[in-house]
């Protein structure tokens, strides 16, 4: 009937803003936020850490998110094809080098998220007695060095992350994500309640809030940088991808900000249920993985109705951790769906199990039942390579595309053509050319040290 077919019109699209901001806010809330940012925050001067956070979060990575989104929904296609589209030259690499960031976090996220299953479960069945006897930490050790347990539970995270992201944008990832999210909050919220109101609670709130700016270096900027843009799953192309599902005619900025906001409001509010709890029982606030699958499991074994508290515990670092794995299989499918005419079905399922099974040398690495790289476990040096080196280099060439290279379109779409004030542009594309690429060119320097 000659009528233009627009192509945008065939891709899928989220169903509502607010799922978009659902699942943009699921990809960034994630482990990232619930045991390593309130952990950073105790060792990096407390409420000092958290006023640079709050700082460096709002003014960068809330700017990069934007140029992400607007790259992505300006081109609506999958990082590798929206640099291609707006930019072409050597700039699909950028789009290549998100991608390959996706398959190497999502490796060994599956198998850290795949321990908070077992944990759901244990919780239930002889971990609060244990950890009651102060052998948490003895439990965790016989847990991750066992493959069969730990690639049993891998396997099964990654199963349900396969079969969220197969289900489509609107049935299958929005859809997911606007009840976990929810969900997570609530739990968050009861969590926190019981931490706070255990006797000698205050002491836990102090360490976690007194700012201490004694222990303020150049070195606490970094860690703030980089737990940033980890947290708010940028430099991956990520968000452009989310981005590339979303209405033309939904506003971009208070999109980049809700989410920005809603990815600190949970790392902060993580803080509450965490520091009461462990300074009431006398624990130590010990870094990393030891304080979510040591110290509280033998915070809980001390309090009444523990093992159901350890239950919401898991499971809201289950809704956390697979609300992020979706997206980042989303960024490898949309991809593989984009530029090599695979099918959601196909490119779920194959791409899922090629990166399972790029995971199960990180799963077996914890129990030395794989060789060490250069001195790290395998799972550390994949969380070294994207975390340290793709995701920053990626960071500061997005900012670079954005704040010179396609300015004027990302300006557009940011704009909605116009229709739409920008009410920080002049800004926004300061910290886009400059700001951004210094700033995190300098982290990246910092954080080649192996
Ligand atoms: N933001 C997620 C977290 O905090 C991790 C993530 C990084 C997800 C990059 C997607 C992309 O755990």
């Amino acid at each position: 009937r000659g009528v233009m077919v627009v192509s945008t019109n065939d891709r899928e699209q989220w169903g509502s803003r607010l799922g978009f901001i659902m699942a943009a806010a699921g990809s960034a809330v994630g482990l990232g936020n619930i045991w390593r940012f309130p952990y950073v925050v105790g060792m990096n001067g407390g409420g000092a850490f958290v006023l640079i956070y709050l700082a460096i979060v709002f003014i960068i990575g809330a700017s990069v998110m934007l140029a992400e989104m607007a790259i992505g929904r300006g081109a609506g296609l999958n990082a590798v094809g929206s640099f291609k589209k707006l930019g072409g030259g050597a700039w699909p690499l950028v789009g290549w080098m998100g991608v390959i960031a996706g398959f190497i976090i999502l490796s060994f996220y599956g198998v850290v998220a795949g321990w908070t299953i077992a944990y759901m479960l244990k919780s239930f069945t002889g971990l609060m007695e244990v950890a009651s006897q102060g052998k948490a930490g003895d439990a965790f050790g016989a847990f991750v060095s066992n493959p069969t347990q730990v690639i049993l539970y891998q396997a099964l995270f990654m199963f349900g992350t396969i079969w969220i992201v197969f289900k489509g944008i609107g049935e299958g990832i929005e859809k997911y994500c606007k009840v976990m999210m929810p969900g997570l909050f609530l739990l968050l919220l009861v969590l926190i309640l019981r931490a706070v109101t255990l006797d000698g609670a205050m002491k836990g709130i102090e360490f976690y809030l007194k700012p201490d700016f004694s222990k303020v270096t150049g070195g606490t900027v970094l860690s703030a940088l980089g737990q940033g843009f980890f947290s708010l799953s940028l430099g991956m192309g990520c968000m452009i991808t989310y981005g590339s599902y979303l209405n033309k005619d939904e506003a971009l900025p208070s999109a980049a900000f809700t989410v920005t906001f809603l990815d600190t409001l949970v790392a902060f509010l993580a803080g509450f249920a965490i520091f009461p709890a462990v300074f009431a029982f006398n624990m130590e606030p010990a870094a990393g993985p030891g304080l979510t699958f040591i110290t509280l499991p033998s915070v809980f074994s001390k309090m009444p109705m523990g093992a159901v508290f350890s239950f919401v515990f898991f499971l809201l670092l289950f809704f956390a951790a697979i609300t992020s794995s979706v997206s980042l299989l989303e960024v490898c499918v949309a991809y593989f769906k984009d530029e090599l005419g695979w099918d959601r079905a196909k490119a779920s399922w194959v791409l899922g199990l090629v990166i399972f099974l790029l995971g199960v040398p990180s799963a077996l690495s914890l129990g030395g039942h794989f060789p060490k790289i250069a001195g790290k476990d395998f799972l550390d040096a994949m969380d070294f390579v994207a975390s340290n080196l793709l995701l920053p280099l990626g960071g500061i060439l997005i900012s670079l595309f954005a704040g010179w290279f396609w300015l004027d379109g990302c300006k557009k779409e940011i704009s909605n053509q116009g229709r739409l004030p920008f009410v920080f542009e002049g800004i926004w594309v300061w910290i886009c050319r400059l700001v951004a690429p210094v700033v995190i060119a300098i982290v990246f320097v910092k954080g080649l040290k192996w």
